[in-house]
């Protein structure tokens, strides 16, 4: 039984001798707001409603900037000189006059630990209007005008610092701003410094793991659990928030991120003026009440199927899976009651973390547990800050859907903390199901997926997508429409489905949207050696320049008709075919031209070519090697630890 913690008066007051981080880290609880809702009924699938400020950010994105990002992007396709049907022309310029409206697109980007971070940038570089390169292909001006932009684990690190950091270019979110006050502005990722070990000597990293205890101190003297995830939070700080640079990196002055919430993202410039896609971050449920018959069976997962896949976007964290169905405000995540209100626990590292939380992986049995990097940091953490009755490898908070109104509708509905862990550990590393709710209406969804399960390879081979299939078919068939996947990832490799970029859905039911899938599933066609057949725990910026560049080839490369070629010419074109299609089909137009070809080579056609094996059903059948969805913080820290062990 889980139990909320009381660190009542019996503590000494260390307020005074905190770090300003702490203090910034340290939750503040005060009176709610006038007309305060703790939680919010999201409604049945068919009967569901969007948070307020969801819609009214929609509203304002779909009005004040879409128009302008489709004309854009279509310029672009027609200086590429591409020789696209009329109803492409038609319909991106917004002149329909049969009753479609603009294509509504989502992104999706996957987890995958620094591979996942490095490659979503490289591939959202394609679909940037502000690369150049990507505005003379083609493809430029997409990233522009997606509604909707997902992140799962190191898809969040993506992310969660893309949107915090003001929206720049993958460039500028890779390598920092050079700013006059460092102290604010973004630095970068700062791959080159291993998360949480980032010293070569293990005297210095035992210092910097008690120093990031020493930062979620005021949390926890505030009386509000803790766990690893405020450890990877303080990490998280230095290297997806603002105001930490290779420079002041050990300056334990400095806040490192802490303070910065993902709801007060909310007022910056990009986001006021609608500029950004919405942004949404993916976690999983990790409960003791899950049916657990429901975990995917001989895979590396822990986390039924059936438990809620929770998502953190700016305004709302929630799920809209009908076994919870409620949202609660996130500015206000940590809040219990309408009485007292708690803010500034939604610190973007935690959130960002929250989907990121590998830890729990690792947490099988009590032997396995004390084998592995987790049990020092957990022990540490407990020897300092001690707590009754804690999963301290988890991310934890406050459970706002608690009592008898949640009863029968959500497995925690008894629980005074609800946990979270890494969004990939239900088998879906790909974070399409906040894309799949009915009241967004996505009809076309970008799909960047650099997971790892492929057999002993760090490539992905859709095994994320035959999971998301595989949950929507046995246990969601009404809440949620997906095209028709292959069964098992075996498909996916015997048909190169991740090799390219794949379409599915073209010819399915238009209640499900269409998705271009396009994967870290091998290396180029030009005959490079692979760089990202990996999980670093750290890259030289050389390395990460090389690694978007290669990222970027993948992305551009397409699936040439000409089997001898490494490029496809077509594929901007083709790209375009996709986006529209879903809105073309509205319009009641035949599909024709280029995008005929195009569609009948990029879409996958349903068949079983070199199915080997014949899977038992349900949802079993696929065979997930370790490491799905892991996030570069987990990896890191373990491989560090065994490199240090074994020095
Ligand atoms: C739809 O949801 C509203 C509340 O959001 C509820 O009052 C109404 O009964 C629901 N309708 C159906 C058909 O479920
Ligand atoms: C596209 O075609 C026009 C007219 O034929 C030509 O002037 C222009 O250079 C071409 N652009 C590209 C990128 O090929
Ligand atoms: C982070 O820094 C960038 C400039 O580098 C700035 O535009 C942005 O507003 C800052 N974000 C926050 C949350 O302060
Ligand atoms: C590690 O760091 C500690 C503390 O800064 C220092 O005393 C020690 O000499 C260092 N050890 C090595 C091997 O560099
Ligand atoms: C800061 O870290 C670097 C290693 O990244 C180390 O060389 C330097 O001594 C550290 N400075 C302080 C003040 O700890
Ligand atoms: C946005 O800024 C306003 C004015 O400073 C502030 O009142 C509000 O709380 C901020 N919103 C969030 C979600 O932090
Ligand atoms: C748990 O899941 C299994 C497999 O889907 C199902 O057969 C069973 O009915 C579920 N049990 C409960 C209590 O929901
Ligand atoms: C409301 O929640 C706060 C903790 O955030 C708690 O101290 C207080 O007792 C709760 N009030 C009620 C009426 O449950
Ligand atoms: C944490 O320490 C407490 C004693 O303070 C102990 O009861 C508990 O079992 C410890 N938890 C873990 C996970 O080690
Ligand atoms: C390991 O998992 C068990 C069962 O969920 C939990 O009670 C325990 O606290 C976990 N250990 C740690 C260190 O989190
Ligand atoms: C466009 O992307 C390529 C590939 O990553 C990169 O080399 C180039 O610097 C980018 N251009 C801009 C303006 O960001
Ligand atoms: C729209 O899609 C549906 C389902 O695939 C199909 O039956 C219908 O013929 C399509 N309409 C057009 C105009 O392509």
């Amino acid at each position: 039984m889980l139990t909320t913690l009381i660190v009542a008066s019996s503590l000494p007051l260390l307020a005074a001798a905190q770090s300003a981080a702490s203090q910034a880290y340290t939750p503040v609880v005060g009176a709610c707001p006038s007309g305060f809702t703790l939680v919010r009924q999201a409604g049945a699938p068919g009967n569901q409603t969007l948070g307020s400020e969801e819609a009214a950010y929609i509203t304002g994105r779909k009005t004040n900037v879409l128009p302008d990002a489709w004309k854009t992007y279509l310029a672009n396709l027609q200086a590429a000189n591409t020789s696209l049907p009329d109803y492409v022309t038609t319909i991106l310029s917004g002149s329909s006059t049969s009753g479609a409206d603009y294509p509504n697109l989502g992104i999706a980007c996957s987890g995958g630990g620094w591979r996942a971070t490095m490659f979503g940038a490289g591939v959202l570089n394609v679909l940037d209007a502000r690369n150049t390169t990507s505005v003379s292909l083609g493809t430029g001006g997409l990233l522009q005008a997606a509604t909707y932009i997902t992140g799962l684990s190191g898809g969040s690190n993506l992310l969660g610092s893309l949107v915090q950091a003001n929206f720049p270019t993958s460039e500028v979110l890779a390598y920092g701003t050079n700013s006059a006050d460092p102290t604010e502005a973004w630095g970068g990722w700062l791959t080159q410094i291993t998360q949480q070990t980032p010293y070569l000597n293990t005297t210095m990293n035992n210092e910097y793991l008690a120093l990031l205890i020493e930062e979620i101190r005021g949390k926890y003297e505030a009386g509000f659990a803790v766990s690893f995830n405020d450890i990877t939070s303080r990490d998280n700080g230095r290297h997806f928030v603002n105001g930490t640079n290779v420079e002041n990196f050990n300056d334990t002055t400095l806040l490192h991120g802490a303070g910065y919430t993902w709801s007060g993202t909310s007022n910056l410039t990009t986001i006021t003026s609608y500029q950004q896609p919405f942004p949404i971050l993916v976690a999983t449920l990790l409960s003791p009440n899950g049916n657990f018959s429901t975990v995917i069976p001989d895979s590396s997962d822990i986390i039924p199927t059936s438990n809620p896949i929770i998502e953190l976007n700016i305004y709302e964290m929630g799920s809209y899976d009908p076994t919870l169905a409620a949202f609660t405000p996130m500015k206000y995540l940590g809040t219990t009651n309408e009485t007292l209100c708690v803010t500034n626990l939604d610190q973007i590292g935690t959130v960002v973390g929250s989907s990121g939380d590998w830890n729990t992986f690792y947490n099988t049995s009590q032997s396995a547990l004390e084998a592995s990097f987790v049990y020092p940091i957990t022990t540490a953490l407990n020897a300092t800050l001690p707590q009754p009755n804690i999963v301290l490898d988890s991310a934890v908070f406050p459970n706002p859907f608690q009592g008898a109104a949640m009863e029968g509708q959500f497995i925690d509905a008894k629980e005074t903390i609800i946990m979270m862990s890494d969004g990939g550990s239900n088998g879906e590393a790909v974070p399409i199901q906040p894309l799949l709710v009915k009241a967004r209406g996505l009809d076309t969804i970008f799909a960047i997926d650099s997971n790892q399960d492929w057999p002993n390879e760090y490539w992905s081979a859709g095994g994320s997508l035959v999971n998301t299939q595989n949950r929507i078919n046995n246990l969601f068939p009404t809440a949620y429409s997906f095209p028709p996947v292959p069964t098992n990832t075996s498909e996916f490799i015997a048909q190169n489905l991740s090799t390219r970029p794949s379409f599915f859905g073209c010819d399915s039911s238009t209640e499900a949207p269409l998705i271009i899938y396009v994967a870290n599933g091998g290396p180029p066609h030009n005959g490079e050696p692979s760089l990202l057949n990996q999980q670093p725990s750290n890259v030289s910026l050389t390395e990460l320049q090389a690694i978007l560049d290669q990222s970027y080839l993948i992305g551009t490369q397409g699936y040439p008709a000409d089997a001898s070629e490494a490029e496809d010419p077509e594929w901007p074109a083709c790209l375009a075919c996709a986006v529209v299609d879903r809105a073309r089909n509205r319009t009641g137009v035949a599909r024709s031209g280029i995008c005929s070809t195009c569609l009948e080579r990029y879409c996958w056609n349903g068949s079983t070519v070199g199915l080997v094996a014949t899977t038992t059903g349900g949802a079993s059948g696929l065979r997930v090697p370790g490491g799905q969805g892991m996030s570069g913080f987990v990896v890191s820290a373990l491989l560090s630890v065994l490199v240090l062990a074994y020095l």
